[in-house]
């Protein structure tokens, strides 16, 4: 184990990681993201491939940044430092933890923008300015409030002081107590949000768009998507869970942890699909409507129900809960990092790295009004920050963190710290060094544009370089044969 020189805060209460980290994952990439985007790549098919991905990608990768957490007790940049020279590696292995750590701050520079949607459409709910009568008013209401930067501005202002707020008040009494009631909240207003759905109509033909396999609609656009959103939707590679994963007490199972928050994350995904679905559907919208499905029909459709108001209001509401406890998460490894290197207290901390996220958020926020022309190759600065993140900079952290896992540290490391049983670890080596790399490396050529990857013609391929890679890996680093010869043992 690698010791530092304070003993570091571990969540408070047995629920604490569980709380703090299904917040993290549970956000607007669930709620607004989920439904939206299973709408444009066709219903089930995505779906299914997306709970695959969370799977076989998703959650082999979470366990590995909890472990770098819990065994480097720090921020992304300290933990992965620690972590590499504990098996006498180059402690240049620890930019995966500065990209990471700039990552979470770059999500939460638009996500905070995204999220004061929210807040905007939550007190528009409540002082009645949603009224209109078609798709079209709802756009113009969208519209109009982008188009005006003060308006703008004070809602991801709001959201940035609240979440600094929440960061500054500490691990224990902020983080932890807020997600503790917030989380239980959230699902219950999914679950009032069906119930809804079940006696309005619209409830079947959401449940069989959801969850009908139509192998016809699958994409390769789709399945990319899919594996995208896994990585969003867990909070992977963004500095996020690995510091979270630093304040888990070691006796708890990381192993079973990750698995709960996976299984949280995608219930209330599958949960919101099945809240919002219905809505669409009995209002006779169409589910491939975009990014504005939640913004510009959702208000319309809540107009025309009864208690319209209540349901809208306690909506939006949610979504915005769910925003601010992912949008705590995400500065938390910078926080940290101030905190454990700079000598300074959590709320300097939390207060300095406040006032850029506030300048930088401001570019992103004026991206729809006044700065919609400061466009580079096409792409104004909230768009560089979502393309940079999600195309760049996640595929290629939990690319380095699976490669260092599977590949470059020594085995005793995280065989100690996920302390699994010999036929679960060959499972998780496998996965760190083969399937989830594989996943990752497509994602990234296709992103990059480099090629266009179809999994319906190019599935022979794939099969092919998996298996030479097993071939490969376990020749140059047979780890895999002796664990499950340990299993042979037992
Ligand atoms: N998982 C969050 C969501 O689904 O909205 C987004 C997110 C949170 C991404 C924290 C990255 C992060 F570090």
């Amino acid at each position: 184990m690698v010791s530092s020189e304070q003993p570091r805060i571990q969540w408070l209460g047995r629920w604490g990681f569980m709380l703090a980290a299904t917040g993290s994952a549970v956000g607007l990439g669930n709620i607004w993201k989920f439904p939206y985007i299973t709408g444009e790549f066709g219903g089930g098919a995505f779906v299914l491939v997306y709970l695959a991905c969370i799977l076989a990608v998703g959650v082999p990768v979470m366990m590995t940044e909890i472990a770098f957490g819990r065994r480097g007790l720090g921020s992304p940049v300290d933990a992965i430092r620690r972590v590499v020279r504990e098996s006498g590696r180059s402690s240049a292995w620890s930019l995966i933890g500065w990209m990471a750590m700039l990552c979470g701050f770059m999500i939460l520079s638009f996500y905070v923008v995204v999220a004061g949607w929210s807040f905007a459409y939550l007190w528009k709910m409540l002082t009645g300015g949603l009224a209109g009568s078609s798709v079209d008013d709802m756009a113009a209401v969208f519209e109009a409030n982008n188009a005006n930067p003060w308006n703008l501005g004070f809602w991801s202002t709001l959201v940035t002081l609240l979440t600094m707020l929440i960061v500054g008040k500490g691990v224990q009494e902020g983080i932890e107590k807020s997600v503790s009631w917030m989380m239980p909240g959230l699902v219950l207003m999914l679950a009032l949000l069906i119930a809804f759905g079940v006696f309005s109509g619209g409830f079947a033909q959401a449940f069989s768009f959801l969850f009908s396999f139509d192998a016809g609609s699958l994409s390769s656009e789709g399945m990319l998507a899919a594996l995208g959103h896994a990585f969003f939707t867990l909070s992977l590679a963004s500095g996020a869970i690995l510091t979270y994963g630093s304040y888990l007490p070691k006796g708890t199972s990381i192993a079973r942890t990750t698995l709960s928050v996976a299984i949280a994350d995608t219930v209330v995904a599958l949960m919101a699909g099945l809240a919002i679905f219905p809505v669409i559907f009995a209002n006779g919208m169409n589910p491939a409507e975009g990014p504005g499905l939640i913004f510009m029909s959702l208000p319309l459709a809540f107009q025309a129900m009864p208690f319209g108001t209540l349901f809208g209001t306690l909506f939006f509401l949610m979504l915005s809960m769910a925003a601010l406890t992912s949008a705590i998460s995400m500065v938390e490894a910078t926080v940290s990092w101030l905190c454990d290197n700079k000598g300074i207290s959590r709320r300097t901390a939390s207060w300095s790295t406040g006032i850029v996220l506030w300048l930088i958020s401001t570019l992103a926020m004026l991206s729809f009004n006044l700065g919609a022309d400061w466009t580079l190759a096409g792409k104004s600065v909230f768009d560089w920050l979502d393309y940079l993140t999600s195309r760049l900079m996640m595929p290629l952290g939990g690319l380095g963190m699976v490669v260092l896992a599977g590949f470059v540290l020594k085995s005793e490391t995280f065989r100690d710290e996920l302390g699994l049983a010999p036929l679960p670890y060959a499972l998780w080596l496998s996965m760190v060094r083969y399937v989830s790399p594989l996943g990752i490396v497509v994602i990234f050529i296709d992103a990059l544009g480099i090629y266009q990857v179809s999994f319906a013609a190019h599935w022979p391929l794939l099969l092919a370089i998996l298996v030479a890679m097993v071939a490969l890996g376990e020749a140059l680093s047979p780890r895999l044969r002796p664990a499950l010869q340990a299993r042979r043992a037992l």
